[in-house]
């Protein structure tokens, strides 16, 4: 039997789920010539969320444009340990809430929720998933988003349902929010400098530099993260950062350096290392 069209080309550009990915386009296209258009670009080597305009992450549809980082699978990882704190859960190694790839986190029990509002810091935000995934999963929320990127900021301002800054980590936040947040979480730019080069093609050509290039370790702007944090966090809450294992013991003493009690969690179904950093309440 002969493949179809669409499919025959994207194999023959490289796309390994080449069946899978034509009927997202498919589904997704609003006329033949645009379908026409988004084939050609996947087959060009653009990363097939950024064809889509969308990425599925926690659940949610998360809009992308092109030239914005694409939400990874293995962030979901980061909410899950976040929605596990704000809810006050004690966090076992192996959560048996554990989230199947691409389900959503269900919505706060009654009773559960922390009893004021949670203020929630999305740093480095990206398209915003984080934030939005936060938002979706604990009621109340307030959620703040920031980039530095203007493209990713327009992009997190359709999915985030909060305040979304542009600017450089903390310095667009409200003065209002010092000593008051519950959660940040940041999935900042953590590959070292000269390791950008190896990779994956999709990553290096169509994902800014900005949102990839950690410095010589890939640390640069975890350790500036960490030591802000501090200042913005109320006693108790938690600072969360994404990082490779091989990273986690330099990062882990970043987060102490800065007056943080570090915890690395990790999921092997993921592939993710999450480090979360607790404020101790003064004693
Ligand atoms: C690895 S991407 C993660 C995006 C998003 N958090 C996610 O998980 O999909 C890192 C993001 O950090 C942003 N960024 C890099 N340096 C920054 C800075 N100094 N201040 C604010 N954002 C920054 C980049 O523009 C990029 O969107």
């Amino acid at each position: 039997m002969t493949e179809p069209p669409i499919v025959a080309r994207l194999r023959a550009a490289g796309c390994v789920f080449a069946e899978d990915e034509a009927r997202l386009l498919l589904a997704t296209a609003r006329s033949p010539e645009e379908l026409d258009s988004m084939v050609e670009r996947r087959a060009a080597g653009l990363p097939l969320e950024q064809v889509l305009g969308w990425a599925q992450f926690c659940g949610l549809r998360i809009a992308v444009d092109s030239g914005v980082f694409v939400p990874r699978r293995r962030t979901e990882f980061l909410v899950e340990q976040a929605v596990f704190l704000i809810r006050g859960d004690s966090i076992p190694p192996n959560p048996p809430g554990h989230l199947v790839r691409g389900d959503s986190i269900p919505p706060d029990p009654p009773g559960t929720l922390a009893r004021s509002r949670a203020i929630v810091v999305d740093l480095c935000c990206g398209a915003g998933a984080i934030g939005a995934a936060l938002a979706a999963a604990v009621e109340h929320a307030e959620v703040h988003a920031v980039d530095l990127d203007p493209a990713a900021v327009r992009c997190a301002r359709r999915n985030v349902s909060g305040h979304v800054y542009q600017g450089d980590l903390y310095q667009p936040l409200p003065a209002r929010l010092r000593g008051r947040v519950a959660i940040l979480a940041a999935n900042v730019p953590y590959v070292p400098t000269g390791e950008i080069a190896f990779l994956p093609p999709e990553a290096r050509a169509h994902e800014p530099q900005v949102a990839l290039d950690g410095g010589p370790d890939g640390l640069d702007v975890l350790r500036r993260v960490a030591a802000g944090a501090p200042d913005w966090l109320a006693p108790g809450g938690c600072l969360l950062i994404e990082t490779s294992e091989r990273q986690a013991p330099l990062a882990a003493a970043a987060f102490q350096a800065s007056g943080l009690s570090p915890r690395v969690a990790t999921s092997a179904d993921l592939g993710a290392t999450v480090l979360i950093g607790t404020l101790e309440p003064a004693t």
